[in-house]
């Protein structure tokens, strides 16, 4: 039997095949950057008309490049938010269609859970207490996750998430979208000392809590007064730069929270996830960090750091075998966007 993966939460169509042992049999994710670099972000109705005009075609892939027949799936899982409500329907629509006349169940998985499950290979590699931090696009969230798959909010950003400041950092700066990979290679290209950007207000009370609001801002000024200072230009030695300060400030801001979190929960392991996540930078000072504590570190590997179908195939075998699913006609199973 073959579970079948499913994930059109943001602008990746991706497509997974594992066969019930958990190995993988097909994965492949399509992005639509070069549709949405135009607009400087992702635009949700381009978005979801994209992955309407690609699933068909990469689950037909999918079955073809594995020999499978329809009659060997064990389920469909399928991303069903939080996320672009548009984007998520196209991918929960089709699983329902494709499942329908063979009775097949379906699994509802969250995006959040998806991101953290990238990071282990096995539930029995969690061990004691563990937090999992995901650090993407839509979400700079740490939870506790000891009563995996139940996820309990520690902390959050309060306004922006880490991805989303570097892809604004990105577009002021002029590079392409988005922005996070662009400023990561521009910053490891600097070889000037980083510049002290003022962080900005920070807008939260709550000292585990994250806000990167106040910190673009300050940035998007200062950079703008630069900009103005050198008629309009900005050069590719100050491209790298500003990249490499604004990593930093944001690795930074990260930091100063996990490490009070760490203190205050005292965990024995720390799942890292999300499209963030695959920044070296980031990864470093996590493994310093956790080496330093003595805590067990499990990161996505680069593969599963982004929006991916074979983490939705994982959690989908993960709950058939607790016999978790929606069963046919898949009633009171829909999209949740938040
Ligand atoms: O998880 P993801 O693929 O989609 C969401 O669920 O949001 O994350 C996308 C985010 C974008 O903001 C992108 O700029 C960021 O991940 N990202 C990076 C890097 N690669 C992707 N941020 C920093 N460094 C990178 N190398
Ligand atoms: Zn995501």
């Amino acid at each position: 039997m073959k579970l079948l993966g499913i994930e059109t939460s943001c602008d990746d169509t991706s497509v997974a095949l594992v066969d019930e042992t958990g190995a993988t049999l097909f994965l492949e994710t399509l992005g639509q950057e070069t549709l949405h670099e135009r607009y400087g972000g992702v635009v949700p109705e381009v978005a979801s008309r994209a992955h309407a005009q690609i699933l068909p075609s990469l689950v037909q892939k999918a079955f073809q490049e594995t020999n499978t027949d329809i009659s060997e799936l064990l389920a469909i899982a399928v991303t069903r938010g939080p996320g672009l409500s548009g984007s998520l329907l196209v991918g929960v629509s089709f699983a329902k269609g494709l499942a329908f006349p063979h009775e097949i169940p379906i699994v509802p998985v969250h995006h959040v859970i998806a991101h953290l499950r990238g990071a282990f290979d096995q539930i029995s590699d969690l061990h004691g207490k563990t937090l999992g931090l995901v650090v993407s696009g839509g979400h700079t969230h740490l939870y506790d996750v000891t009563r995996w798959p139940k996820l309990k909010l520690i902390s959050r950003t309060v306004d922006d998430a880490a991805g989303e400041t570097f892809d604004k950092g990105g577009k002021l700066m002029g590079l392409p979208f988005p922005g996070g990979p662009a400023i990561e290679r521009m910053a490891s290209v600097n070889t000037r000392s980083i510049l002290p950007l003022t962080k900005g207000p920070i807008r939260t009370e709550d000292p585990l809590n994250f806000s990167f609001s106040g910190m673009k801002t300050a940035f998007s000024l200062k950079l703008r007064q630069t900009i103005h200072a050198n008629a309009g230009v900005l050069s590719c030695e100050d491209q790298s730069l500003w990249a490499d300060s604004l990593q930093t400030a944001i690795l930074d801001h990260l930091f100063s929270r996990i490490t009070k979190v760490i203190e205050a929960e005292s965990p024995d392991t720390f799942l890292l996830g999300g499209g963030v996540a695959i920044n070296r930078a980031l990864r470093t000072r996590m493994e310093k960090l956790c080496h330093q504590k003595g805590i067990n570190l499990l990161m996505a590997p680069p593969k599963l750091c982004g929006d991916n179908a074979l983490s939705i195939a994982m959690i989908g075998l993960d709950s058939m075998k607790q016999g978790l699913f929606t069963p046919f006609p898949y009633r009171n199973f829909s999209v949740q966007a938040r």
